[in-house]
């Protein structure tokens, strides 16, 4: 059967996740969008002049929506790539560009009978999420945004260099909001065989300020190359993969969590339908108290985007 993926928007996220689907043959097809039309078709063509040097060839139309009909996972990746001063390290300073760019492009996917999986990148990515669920009418498990997956790996980064081990050795979540009242699920993470607790005692570890670096993990490498790249398109890639393999992994993605009544990021079980099964973790009072406050900030951030 053959995979086909989009990509919209190709900035420095998206062109970064072609180039990775490219180089590693993740799809058989690929859709290109973009409104920089010179852009998007020199992307192409330099994606093709990969090709002879891969043992991969992927298939590649740019800026035809109607090409999304197929598609099993849209990646959104559009952002303000003006943004270069993120004014008070906060993602909502892109909702005013994104809030009028994303209705547009999910009717244009609604309109092509797009019947796969949404991975939403642009943030403010909870708030965005709900956008594209809302406009597309895709149903709620069918529509993503990477969340926390990344801060998940910011955190498992930070965590790693102290202990001195591989980073896919840290097991756990952040949870909540992909943004700045996200949170260190401090009872979900694990490392050389233990819980963090009894790990953090033993080698003198801060996890607040850990949890404080993971939080801020993007703002550290945004201020110094005025973007990020290669962590969130790496992160959303997985997710597609995990959508078009049917992989059924358990994913600290943003999604619809009835009892929130928003978009946040919660571990789920991802597979071809997208959500399939929705994870319980027994988190601390503390824990559950912090999920509550980041969950109202987005409900009022999405209230306000709708406004
Ligand atoms: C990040 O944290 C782009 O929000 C994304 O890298």
């Amino acid at each position: 059967m053959s995979r086909k993926l989009a990509v919209i928007g190709m900035g420095h996220v998206g062109s970064t996740a072609a180039h990775y689907i490219v180089a590693n043959g993740f799809a058989d097809d690929l859709v290109l969008i973009d409104l920089n039309e010179d852009k998007v078709v020199a992307d192409a063509i330099d994606l093709q002049d990969a090709m002879p040097n891969l043992p991969y060839h992927t298939n590649i139309v740019v800026n035809d929506y109607a090409a999304l009909k197929d598609a099993d996972v849209i990646i959104s990746a559009l952002g303000n790539i003006k943004l270069q001063d993120n004014a008070n390290d906060d993602r909502f300073a892109e909702l005013p560009f994104t809030s009028e760019q994303v209705p547009a492009v999910a009717k244009k996917i609604k309109e092509s009978g797009f019947n796969g999986v949404i991975v939403a990148i642009t943030n403010p990515v909870d708030v965005v999420t709900s956008i594209y669920q809302a406009v597309t009418g895709l149903p709620k498990n069918r529509v993503i945004g990477t969340g926390t997956l990344l801060d998940s790996a910011r955190m498992k980064r930070v965590v790693a260099e102290q202990l001195h081990i591989d980073s896919r050795s840290v097991v756990g979540y952040n949870l909540g909001e992909h943004g700045n009242s996200q949170f260190t699920a401090w009872s979900t993470v694990r490392v050389l065989g233990h819980p963090i607790s009894e790990v953090a005692e033993a080698k003198g570890l801060d996890l607040t300020a850990l949890d404080k670096q993971a939080r801020e993990g993007g703002f550290r490498v945004f201020h110094g190359k005025k973007y990020t790249s290669y962590g969130v398109a790496t992160a959303a890639v997985r997710l597609a993969n995990t959508v078009l393999n049917n992989a059924l992994s358990e994913l600290p993605v943003s999604n619809y969590r009835e009892e929130y009544g928003v978009y946040l990021s919660y571990p789920a079980i991802v597979g071809r339908d997208g959500i399939v099964e929705q994870v319980q973790l027994n988190l601390t009072d503390e824990e559950v108290k912090k999920l509550q406050v980041s969950a109202d900030y987005i409900k009022t951030k999405f209230a306000e985007s709708q406004a």
